[in-house]
């Protein structure tokens, strides 16, 4: 059997890796691996393979950048020939980037059997590009795979049969748990001059916090207020840091002192960097999930989130995209009790094993 599993941008990586640990253990199926190149930066791309130990992808689609419909479709031309070129028996794809979307439609129209990794998480708000990417991958998928029970019932009520629909974990947790004494030993605090539990991390890269310059200056403004109460380090995305010179910003943030902007994190330091801060601003998807897996403070600066799991059980809590709640809602964290929160079913580090057990029942 020969399957090709897809990566293309960041949150992409973490969730292939295990997938590709895994598959050696099955010598009946081939794994092809292909990076569409939606993120190519080396901070960005390559830093995962080498620290994730994820095999050199044997194809690079080196897919342009640009608009969406830009990126999708040179993805999607490129990618429908690799498919007719390999004939793949199934094509495993993961999480809601525009990769996710580009190949699973090219490969079910060629009628190529799909896998969905992290299948029927919903937001409910049509605005972020994600939900987009996240309705039709699951639409045109054969075998989708959750992380939690919310994830099925959204599934169940799109109309996709319950039979494609397998509750198998967080294949993120995989990654993070299989890393966490590695990160362990990672002198990214010292290097950084921060102290154990004693730092507020933010990662923020969504179109509704930072494409617009007064958002993105009242942003940098309220980080600047948190950092004169906890130092606060912010590994900056490129889509940030080009829009923080864009709107000539970068003054704003260098005004104050204990705010530290700087390059994106590998893996092991930034699991590093989470697992020991005081606590988390974001808008990522996946952070909320690592947060909640590692018992850490965040705060979701979203309107909404796909990932419920993460406020009804885990440490996160939504605070809106307006900036003005940043700082009473840190106060709050700093100053009072953690909430008291659980791990979710099924993160235990062994989804990959029940998805690969899964794709080899498939075939066989
Ligand atoms: C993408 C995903 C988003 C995910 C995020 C994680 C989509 C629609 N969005 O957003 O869901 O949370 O990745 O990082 O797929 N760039 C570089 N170097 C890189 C990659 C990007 O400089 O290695 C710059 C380019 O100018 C690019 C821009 O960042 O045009 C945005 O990249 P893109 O992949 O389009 O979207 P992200 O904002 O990264």
């Amino acid at each position: 059997m020969k399957l090709i599993s897809v990566v293309g941008a960041r949150p992409n990586f973490m969730k292939i890796a295990p997938l590709c640990r895994e598959l050696k253990k099955y010598p009946s199926i081939k794994n092809i691996l292909v990076h569409t190149g939606q993120h190519y930066d080396f901070k960005m791309s390559q830093v995962f393979f080498q620290e994730l130990e994820i095999p050199r992808p044997h194809i690079n689609l080196n897919a342009a950048s640009g608009s969406h419909a830009r990126q999708t479709s040179d993805i999607m031309i490129k990618f429908e020939k690799v498919l007719l070129d390999i004939k793949p028996s199934l094509v495993v794809v993961a999480g809601d980037v525009n990769s996710t979307l580009a190949c699973s439609v090219t490969a079910a129209k060629l009628l190529i059997p799909v896998a969905h990794i992290e299948a029927g998480l919903r937001s409910f708000d049509r605005s972020m590009p994600e939900e987009i990417n996240r309705i039709v991958t699951d639409s045109v998928s054969d075998v989708l795979f959750t992380t939690c029970r919310d994830a099925n019932a959204n599934l169940l009520k799109e109309g996709i049969p319950i039979h494609k629909i397998h509750f198998t974990g967080n294949i993120m947790m995989d990654s993070l748990l299989h890393n966490l004494k590695k990160a362990g030993s990672s002198k990214i605090l010292s290097k950084m001059g921060l102290k154990n539990h004693n730092y507020c991390l933010v990662t923020l890269h969504r179109p509704a916090n930072v494409d617009n310059a007064k958002n993105l200056k009242s942003i940098l403004l309220a980080l600047g207020s948190v950092s004169s109460l906890v130092p606060v380090v912010f590994p900056i995305h490129p889509r940030t840091i080009h829009n923080i010179n864009k709107f000539g910003l970068s003054k704003t943030a260098a005004k104050f002192p204990a705010l530290s902007l700087c390059e994106p994190a590998g893996y092991i330091d930034f699991l590093k960097l989470t697992s020991c801060a005081r606590l988390v601003l974001t808008d990522s998807g996946g952070i909320q999930e690592e947060t909640t897996a590692l018992k850490i403070p965040c705060l979701t600066l979203r309107d909404n989130t796909e990932r419920p799991v993460t406020v009804t059980m885990g440490t996160n809590k939504l605070i809106s995209t307006n900036p003005a709640r940043i700082v009473p809602e840190c106060v709050k964290i700093l100053q009072g009790r953690p909430k008291k929160s659980r791990i979710p079913p099924k993160w235990d580090g062994k989804t990959a094993e029940r998805i690969c057990k899964i794709l080899h029942e498939f075939y066989s």
